[in-house]
């Protein structure tokens, strides 16, 4: 008899996939995503409980993006990864991870300027490529309207300290327990802030041309790499987004340049955001595409951005993709892979919800298909 349309078989994103080291048993992967409820930065003993839940035997799951230094911040109770205290926070989180057979990556980041004085040391100016100031923005949720402290350029001989910060994050993440790191070059901040003409107006080999714009980020990529091996590394790119006012003039020929430029350190996965999300968690349509930058990749290529179970089955068949990442669905949907497996109804997500700062509300209480398990025994 032939399979169900709906069975495992039929389905693109239920197929193993061996990503470098890694082999995973499907193609859904939890985009990161930024909770707020890492007090002072710290992760919290919550997070064991939301990570496990979404955490499947074989899946890849991303962690939210984990500040690199103390400059690194831009929103309330994010976690870091740059001091004793956060690595062993971490340990046990990733523990129950992997407790459950799934691979964890950790997204090290920097917000630059998308900051202000008020999660700056000693209530500083944020650090950018630039001094130029962003205006008020709101927030994926849709709800928050944030406000930033104008930033202060970075010296050149002061970049270096900001590629060791995410060398020395890198570090701290495999000490924790992590199976690498993804660097968060997506999404306007700081390695967008180099990378695209419409922030960056330096004079100095960091600025003007592609190339020079793109140094930073991939100094960084070089020290993540040398730093933890290039079959741990991943990277996040946005290079037709517009998050934050950091827009590029010729987006296809920053990503297309990027990609080849990591070919060179032999990367694990290039995880880029399609252009139809231009502006933050908001879909339009969009005649660009990502396969110029999948076809040039060498490596692991994940999609991310708006998809639904359908077009993401579509991307995978049409090996526009190797992985495909949810973010929003897979924040209220725990057990999102099985669902996808089974054609089962999705829970919708509530924005309102997202950066609360509870230890539940919005976080580990969207229930599960079988409202037994909770996720904890699978
Ligand atoms: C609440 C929330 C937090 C997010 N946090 C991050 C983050 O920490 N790092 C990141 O690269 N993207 C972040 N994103 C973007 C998502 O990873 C994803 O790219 C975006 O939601 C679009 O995918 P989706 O349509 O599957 O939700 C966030 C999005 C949301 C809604």
């Amino acid at each position: 008899m032939a399979a169900p349309a709906t069975s495992h078989q039929s389905n693109p994103l239920i197929t193993p996939y061996k990503m470098g080291t890694f082999n995973l048993s499907h193609r859904v992967v939890l985009a990161p995503l930024t909770r707020q409820r890492s007090y002072n930065n710290v992760p919290q003993p919550h997070a064991v409980l939301y990570y496990s839940q979404r955490a499947s035997n074989g899946g890849l799951i991303i962690a939210e993006a984990t500040g690199v230094s103390d400059t690194a911040q831009g929103y309330p109770d994010t976690p870091g990864i740059w001091t004793k205290e956060q690595v062993e926070a971490w340990k046990p989180i990733v523990d129950a991870v992997h407790a459950k057979g799934a691979v964890f990556f950790c997204q090290i980041w920097h917000v630059g300027r998308v900051s202000n004085s008020d999660y700056q040391p000693n209530g500083q100016a944020p650090v950018s490529s630039t001094d130029k100031p962003l205006t008020p923005q709101i927030r994926s949720n849709g709800i928050d309207k944030v406000h930033f402290t104008p930033p202060r350029r970075l010296r050149t001989d002061e970049i270096p300290h900001i590629v060791k910060d995410f060398r020395l994050a890198a570090r701290n993440a495999i000490e924790a327990g992590f199976d690498g790191v993804e660097i968060h070059g997506a999404h306007g901040y700081m390695l967008e802030q180099f990378m695209k003409d419409q922030v960056n107006d330096r004079t100095d080999e960091y600025g003007g041309s592609l190339e020079n714009r793109c140094r930073f980020p991939l100094e960084v990529v070089e020290a993540v790499v040398n730093e933890i091996g290039s079959d741990r590394v991943g990277i996040r790119l946005s290079p037709f987004a517009e998050y934050a006012e950091c827009g590029d003039s010729n987006p296809k020929q920053l990503g297309l340049y990027m990609v080849n430029a990591l070919n060179k350190y032999g990367i694990l996965y290039c995880h880029m955001v399609e252009p139809r999300m231009k502006t933050f968690a908001q879909k339009i349509e969009c005649p660009d595409s990502l396969v110029p930058m999948r076809k040039a990749f060498n490596g692991t290529f994940i999609a991310a951005g708006g998809y639904e179970r359908e077009d993401g089955m579509k991307a995978i068949a049409e090996n526009r993709a190797d992985l495909v990442a949810f973010g929003r669905w897979f924040l209220a949907n725990p057990d999102l892979p099985k669902r996808f497996a089974l054609d089962a109804p999705l829970n919708k997500y509530n924005r309102e919800t997202f950066y609360t700062s509870h230890p539940v509300l919005g976080y580990t209480d969207y229930p599960f298909l079988d409202e037994d398990s909770n996720g904890v025994a699978s």
